[in-house]
């Protein structure tokens, strides 16, 4: 089962992709948790140990690795290798954490122009296909925003694309994108899931401006003050209260992936 995480900044993918590994690995399942959100702080939601943390590189820093892997041989700079070989790369630089879960940290690539296809970008794409299309654990990526690592052969491995909106019409806007994006590149199953919600009427105006939508609101995740403490106390939400509103609801929606998995897979 490959389930990725998208959305605009702050809407709380990296919340929602880390309790979901949690609640993955809780029930036994081989989890492999991926980064490859720009802020990379998956690992603060996975509650993985502090000596831990302070040691993981992500892979887009690698520079010695991307060079040894996108070099062809006897060709000077600006000739690259684009499809550099990484299987091995996941299980020689993932960590574990809790309940047994891994995390490996992708990491992304600031550059101005997006799309550029400098070594570091190449990696990445080339990981990110590896792990979606290859692996066979329960795989979570926390995925960047624009999600430009994803080309058709990677949305083929991903089972399900939770596309996560706040109450804003910003964060709307961006779902809409997404949600055409992954269709157009044949994800079959894409979830909106509100996170956020303070009440009804939030949700009266989410409803009434994915009407035309083609995807459903999948699920609906309360705002939830403890989410905010657990940030600030330096806990995994799901350590600090795992019966908190927002913590209760993100079970519900697993329950509801497992389901999910069981039709895909079991039968
Ligand atoms: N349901 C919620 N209730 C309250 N705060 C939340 C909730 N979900 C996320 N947050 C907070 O919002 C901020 C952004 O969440 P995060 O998961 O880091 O978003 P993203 O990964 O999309 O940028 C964090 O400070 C987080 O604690
Ligand atoms: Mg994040």
């Amino acid at each position: 089962m490959k389930i990725a995480v998208s959305g605009k900044g702050g809407v709380g993918k990296t919340l929602i992709a880390g309790t979901l590994a949690r609640l993955f690995a809780k029930d036994g399942y081989n989890v492999l948790a991926i980064d490859n959100d720009s802020a990379m702080n998956l690992s603060y939601t996975l509650g993985i140990e502090e000596n831990i943390k302070a040691n993981i590189v992500p892979i887009s820093e690698m520079k010695k690795l991307i060079d040894e892997r996108t070099t062809v041989a006897g060709k000077g700079s600006g000739i690259y290798n684009i499809n550099p070989e990484v299987a091995d790369i996941p299980d020689r630089f993932k960590v574990t954490g809790p309940d047994g879960l891994q995390l490996l940290v992708l990491g992304t690539v600031q550059k101005p122009a997006s799309g550029c296809l400098c070594p570091e970008n190449a990696m990445i794409k080339s990981l990110v296909y590896n792990l979606l299309v290859k692996r066979d654990e329960v795989i979570i990526v926390d995925f960047e925003a624009g999600l430009e690592h994803l080309g058709r052969g990677t949305a083929k491995g991903i089972d399900v694309m939770l596309v996560i909106t706040e109450p804003s019409q910003k964060s709307l806007d961006l779902c809409s994108k997404i949600i055409k994006l992954s269709k157009r590149l044949g994800v079959i199953n894409v979830y909106l899931v509100a996170n956020k919600v303070y009440d009804d009427s939030q949700l009266d105006v989410i409803y009434k401006t994915i009407k035309s939508w083609e995807v459903p609101l999948y699920h609906t995740i309360p705002y939830d003050p403890e989410i905010i403490n657990a940030d600030l106390n330096g806990k995994s939400p799901i350590d600090f209260n795992s019966n908190s509103k927002a913590i209760t609801s993100i079970k519900s929606l697993y329950e509801k992936l497992k389901k999910l998995k069981e039709e895909l897979f079991d039968i």
